[in-house]
């Protein structure tokens, strides 16, 4: 994040209260109220948790012990037997919302489909029978790489029922990155679709899941479901690929939950580090269970009348936690929308908020950028009064964008919640309440109880008011992952050993630099590793170079990132190419396009710069700070007498 960015988010001093009304109708009504709630999951958190775990969720057997923590393994509600599959579906069906709107669901050529609870609960009870007839077992994994379509939710729900952890991959990720993750995940099932439609095109998604299985690296895959869609062509390999609906045609509607235990896992999901390939972020049952239900309650301050909107994509954690499992397990109504704003319709979003009477609206930041640019007279155009609430996610928002978002979608009467999150954490961390906390554009304002939340320099000392330090979280929590997949060892270095343990007491860190102001606010500035985040999406800088590597006339590769008004951040990738090779215009091209085919359109680099060398350090490391001074047009500031070779620096200046 650039230092403007910074200078100008220090100097904020807008305060803005919910209404008399809002804080009264609220699940958490004040400041007061938040902090006593603060006070007490502080003061005991295992008490706090266990308290709204006995009287939010349904369990089939109670926990012996609430929290065991084997640091940095933690355990949550050790022997206690849960389905997550149960508390978003069955356990409303005795009620009278068995048929209240559960999923709402508007697809991208104007089709749309509405699931009752009890119409959801029984096409997931078919699918898991589907996935049970196919071999698939308690503990086996699911791969699902899927559009934007009930039947992604319905997938998840249906392995949740039977205990089979699934790992969706983003439909927007190459065949090549879908390859790595099935790979590294075991699936022992892929479930896709023929293709899903996004910006007015039906994108390809079999055929991808085709690629990735060609070539037999991917050894424990046996079998490929596929939703028809958009009805594009596809091969069916016989023997190993099913339409979705023909199996579905044969089997029965019953099939009970399977009680999990509460530390079974749930899921797989990867994300970005800062080294090597991605990693599996694995969650478990109970744990996940509490934490999503609560966070999404208390923070979009649920109400049986809501229309609650996400528009994440369900390949993302939030698209998880916050558009399927935690409105499902509150009894919400959750709406699912398959497309994205294109040169046809960019009002969209708006038609889907006054054609559904939308009251909560949860989105990202670079969407509202992008917005911003569209105009003001695409939303003005539509009647969004339904809306009470808004929130935001994936990055720092900036003030400005906070206030338009603020003024133009809300219109001046909803309160933003700006959610401070990860993949790792499971659910949000540092938010407003709505009705409690009063909001500054461009903050996250405080933890969510029971999150011990500090900021802190290299040594774990807590750093003072306004000193920028390290986010970190000093107690367990529910929602917490519980390890790498494979690899423990990597889930410890990653986050509990950059800030050394303190008496024994290890401390989660989040990789995000921070600032906390004379309120207790806290300003989420960026990463502090080598994670960049372009659009919300988090990619990193040593995926993106091995990617660019791979291609032959690729010597050498460094990304780093640049701001970017709409992205927030974009990619520009100096680069060094082999002997024979000459930079061109055409070349460019093509580097970009690879990094495409071998992660996906996300990670496509905004610019390439071509360098006869990189500045390196003596011991060879690539000194990424100066290429972020070049790359941003900035002078090159800071010490550069560890640079190897300072003429490449001057090169480099010619160069740009
Ligand atoms: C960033 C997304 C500032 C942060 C849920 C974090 C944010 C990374 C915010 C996680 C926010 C997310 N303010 N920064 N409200 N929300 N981030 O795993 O850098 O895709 O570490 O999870 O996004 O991204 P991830």
């Amino acid at each position: 994040m650039s230092q403007l960015t910074i200078e100008s988010i220090l100097q904020e001093k807008r305060l803005f209260h919910p209404s008399a009304e809002f804080s009264q109708n609220a699940q958490i009504k004040s400041l007061k109220e938040y902090q006593q709630l603060y006070d007490k999951a502080s003061a005991d958190p295992e008490k706090f948790w266990a308290e709204l775990a006995q009287q939010e969720l349904h369990w089939f057997q109670k926990w012996d012990k609430i929290l065991d923590w084997q640091p940095p393994f933690a355990k949550w509600f050790v022997n206690g037997k849960i389905n997550i599959s149960y508390n978003c579906l069955d356990r409303h069906l005795t009620t009278w919302r068995k048929n209240k709107a559960a999923l709402i669901w508007e697809g991208e050529p104007g089709d749309s489909r509405t699931l009752t609870y009890a119409q959801l609960h029984r096409e997931v009870c078919q699918f898991a029978n589907v996935l049970k007839q196919l071999g698939v077992q308690k503990g086996d994994r699911v791969g699902i790489y899927m559009p934007m379509i009930p039947e992604a939710a319905i997938a998840m729900l249906a392995c949740a029922r039977i205990g089979a952890p699934h790992t969706v991959v983003f439909g927007g990720f190459s065949a090549e990155a879908l390859r790595d993750r099935l790979i590294d995940g075991e699936a022992k099932v892929v479930i896709t679709a023929d293709g899903g439609y996004r910006k007015d095109a039906a994108v390809p998604l079999k055929e991808q899941v085709d690629k990735a299985l060609a070539g037999g690296d991917v050894t424990s895959v046996e079998n490929v479901l596929v939703v028809r869609r958009t009805g594009q062509e596809v091969q069916m390999e016989p023997g190993r690929d099913h339409w979705w609906h023909d199996l579905q045609q044969s089997v029965s509607a019953d099939c009970p939950a399977e009680p999990m235990d509460s530390e079974d896992m749930l899921f797989i999901l990867y994300t970005s580090g800062s080294t090597g390939k991605p990693k599996g972020v694995v969650h478990t049952t109970g744990g996940y269970n509490l934490y999503t239900h609560m966070t999404t309650k208390w923070i979009f301050d649920l109400q049986d009348t809501d229309v609650y909107w996400c528009t994440a994509d369900v390949g993302w954690i939030t698209g998880h936690s916050y558009i399927v499992y935690g409105p499902l397990s509150n009894g919400a109504t959750t709406v699912m929308y398959e497309g994205a704003p294109r040169s046809s319709n960019p009002g969209c979003f708006w038609d889907v908020i006054e054609k559904y009477g939308v009251t909560v609206f949860y989105t990202a930041p670079t969407a509202i950028r992008a917005f911003i640019k569209m105009g003001e007279h695409l939303p003005k155009a539509r009647n969004l009064s339904s809306l009470r609430l808004l929130g935001t996610v994936g990055e720092p928002i900036n003030p400005e964008a906070w206030m338009w978002y603020y003024r133009v979608i809300g219109g001046d009467r909803c309160p933003i919640v700006d959610t401070w999150w990860q993949t790792e954490t499971g659910g949000i961390m540092i938010t407003p309440l709505p009705g409690a906390i009063p909001t500054k554009p461009g903050s996250a304002t405080r933890p969510f109880p029971g999150i011990l939340a500090d900021i802190v320099d290299l040594e774990g000392n807590s750093v003072g008011d306004n000193a920028g330090g390290y986010l970190i979280v000093r107690h367990p929590w529910p929602g917490m992952m519980r390890t790498v997949y494979g690899d423990p060892d990597r889930f410890r270095r990653t986050y509990w050993e950059h800030i050394p343990p303190q008496d024994g007491k290890y401390v989660y860190f989040a990789g995000d630099g921070a600032r906390r102001d004379k309120d207790g606010y806290f300003w989420v500035m960026g990463r502090v590793d080598d994670v960049i985040n372009v659009s919300g999406h988090r990619l990193g800088t040593m995926e993106v170079e091995s990617a660019l590597v791979s291609h032959p006339a690729v010597a050498e590769a460094a990304i780093v990132s640049k701001p970017d008004e709409v992205k927030g951040e974009d990619i520009v990738a100096f680069v060094t190419l082999e002997g024979t090779y000459q930079p061109s215009e055409q070349l460019s091209k093509e580097l970009k396009q690879h990094v495409v085919k071998e992660i996906g359109a996300i990670a496509r680099p905004g610019e390439i710069r071509f360098t006869d060398a990189l500045p390196k350090t003596r011991s060879g490391k690539i000194m990424r700070r100066l290429l972020r001074n070049l790359a941003s047009g900035q002078e090159v500031s800071g010490d550069t007498s560890t640079l190897e070779d300072r003429g490449v620096l001057d090169k480099l200046r010619e160069g740009a």
